[in-house]
């Protein structure tokens, strides 16, 4: 069976909770007493304001669909069984919060029977709303967006990211940016994987590669740029979520030279 919710009102209630949110996180960047733990490597933090934004999260998919269960990632998974999943990363790009850095995003998107069905990505600073329904296209405040047509890698703008194991890992892709670099116009590393693929979905980026993610990071994203016309390929199984993102050319440029 279909999934049953309108997801246009989940939208619609979104849009209030990532704004509010977000001018909570922007009332703190820069703030000179943040505070923050360590996590999985010395490079990894994670900040009170990262905390204080998925509570809020996780509060309001209570309050709206109690059924319904969580993947978080400062909180992991709730116990709840549903066919429903909300997948949250409540600031993307902790490590530019952590410094002031404006550009860092809210993620969230929903699964049903393990597809995407909707997805949200949320820049404060920017004041960028974008969104994608499955088989409704993709939208950044509320225009339809649409990826790159660019067809040549050395006209390609592209952004990737490393992983925080970067030090001890020898899949740290290091490598594949030696090698992509010289065959590309430019690459960039924003330091925040949803606002990269939501870049991607709005032409911005050409594409995006990059390992190791986690799915909080890259599950609203990715149908942002599935539902701007794009396409997403996974590029290796070892590396958690490693994906390929763009126009099918490019992802298929992309993929030539890395794999
Ligand atoms: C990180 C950012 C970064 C990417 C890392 C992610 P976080 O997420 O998305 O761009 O390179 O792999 O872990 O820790 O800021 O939520
Ligand atoms: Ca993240
Ligand atoms: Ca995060």
């Amino acid at each position: 069976m279909d999934h049953t919710i309108d997801l246009f009102s989940v939208i619609d209630r979104l849009k209030q909770l990532v704004v509010e949110i977000g001018k909570l996180q922007k009332e703190s960047l820069g703030r000179a007493n943040l505070a923050f733990d360590v996590k999985s490597t010395a490079i990894d933090i994670v900040t009170e304001i990262d905390k204080k934004s998925e509570e809020k999260i996780i509060a309001f998919v209570k309050e709206y669909y109690p059924s319904h269960a969580i993947l978080a990632e400062e909180s992991g998974r709730s116990e709840a069984q549903s066919d429903y999943l909300w997948i949250i990363d409540p600031l993307d790009g902790t490590t530019n919060y952590a410094q002031g850095l404006p550009i860092f995003s809210i993620s969230i998107s929903l699964e049903y029977r393990g597809q995407t069905i909707l997805g949200m990505v949320y820049a404060p600073v920017l004041d960028e709303l974008y969104y994608a329904v499955r088989g409704q296209g993709a939208f950044l405040n509320n225009r339809p967006i649409h990826v790159s047509n660019k067809t040549q890698l050395l006209d390609s703008v592209l952004a990737t990211g490393f992983p925080y194991d970067v030090a001890e890992h020898p899949a740290n892709n290091i490598n594949y940016f030696t090698r992509l670099l010289p065959k590309t116009r430019a690459i960039r590393r924003f330091g925040s994987a949803a606002y990269d693929l939501a870049s991607v979905a709005c032409g911005r980026f050409d594409g995006y590669w990059e390992l190791n993610l986690s799915p909080w990071d890259a599950a609203a994203g990715i149908l942002l740029v599935e539902e701007a016309g794009g396409s997403v390929i996974s590029f290796r199984e070892d590396r958690k979520v490693s994906i390929i993102a763009g126009n099918n050319t490019i992802v298929g440029q992309v993929y030539d030279e890395i794999k």
